[in-house]
């Protein structure tokens, strides 16, 4: 069970609130912004706020332990700054993958444009992961990924992971490519040791250089 929130180099993981929707619903109304839960910037100002309530609410909803594994289903937690945590900045998640395919966990991740290009996304995904990896008997998370979206790429680039396949979906009535991932715990572990490092700057912006040219992805 991982203790939320979780405080690591100037940023927080924390339980989503309501106060967390108009900062969802703003996010999602920026132009070009794209992300499968959320209504695209295109549609109505109605239709996207009630993608960031539901959006919202089922993170709320996911906010519990399961009896038999004592480990919740998901965490989809909201990032802030440590020094205004009320102003959610993006969003990090472990969610379930697919019981079909007896495969779960996979990450998730958005942040606000404004603030995009700033480390939030993988500092986040790193800070949750070795939270879960330290918490859980889980070896593998996973992940699926559009091959053009090449900032998510690089953050799994930069998590370990590696490539392990490709499929198609249906996405809003259109057929999407994506890319599959796994990453190992050890990959991870010694993939983000300098991002994991608490003894460094607590700046954001100035997160160490990756730690190697893995070129996993
Ligand atoms: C993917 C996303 C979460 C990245 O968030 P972020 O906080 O900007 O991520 P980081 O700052 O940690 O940067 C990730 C990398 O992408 C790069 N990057 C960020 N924005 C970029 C852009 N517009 N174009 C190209 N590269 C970009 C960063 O420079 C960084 O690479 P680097 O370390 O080589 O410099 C963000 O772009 C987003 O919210 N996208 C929409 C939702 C989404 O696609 N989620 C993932 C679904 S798989």
């Amino acid at each position: 069970m991982l203790q939320i929130p979780i405080q690591h180099r100037g940023i927080i993981l924390r339980e989503f609130t309501d106060n967390d929707i108009p900062y969802v619903a703003k996010i999602a109304a920026t132009p070009g912004f794209n992300f499968y839960a959320l209504m695209p910037s295109t549609a109505t100002r109605a239709e996207i706020e009630g993608s960031a309530a539901r959006f919202v609410h089922y993170a709320q909803a996911l906010q519990q332990v399961t009896p038999d594994t004592q480990i919740r289903e998901c965490y989809k937690l909201a990032v802030a700054e440590v020094a205004t945590p009320e102003k959610l900045v993006g969003y990090v998640a472990l969610d379930e993958w697919s019981e079909s395919r007896g495969e779960k966990r996979d990450i998730g991740y958005f942040t606000d444009p404004a603030m995009q290009g700033k480390g939030y996304a993988t500092l986040a995904s790193v800070i949750l992961l070795e939270q879960f990896f330290g918490a859980t008997t889980y070896e593998y998370v996973h992940a699926t990924v559009h091959p053009d979206n090449t900032p998510s790429r690089k953050i799994l680039q930069k998590l370990g992971y590696q490539a392990t396949g490709a499929f198609t979906k249906m996405v809003r009535g259109i057929v999407e490519p994506r890319i599959t991932l796994s990453l190992h715990k050890d990959d991870f572990y010694a993939a983000t040791v300098a991002f994991r490092d608490k003894t460094t700057d607590q700046n954001l912006g100035k997160l160490p250089a990756r730690p190697g040219e893995l070129n996993h992805v």
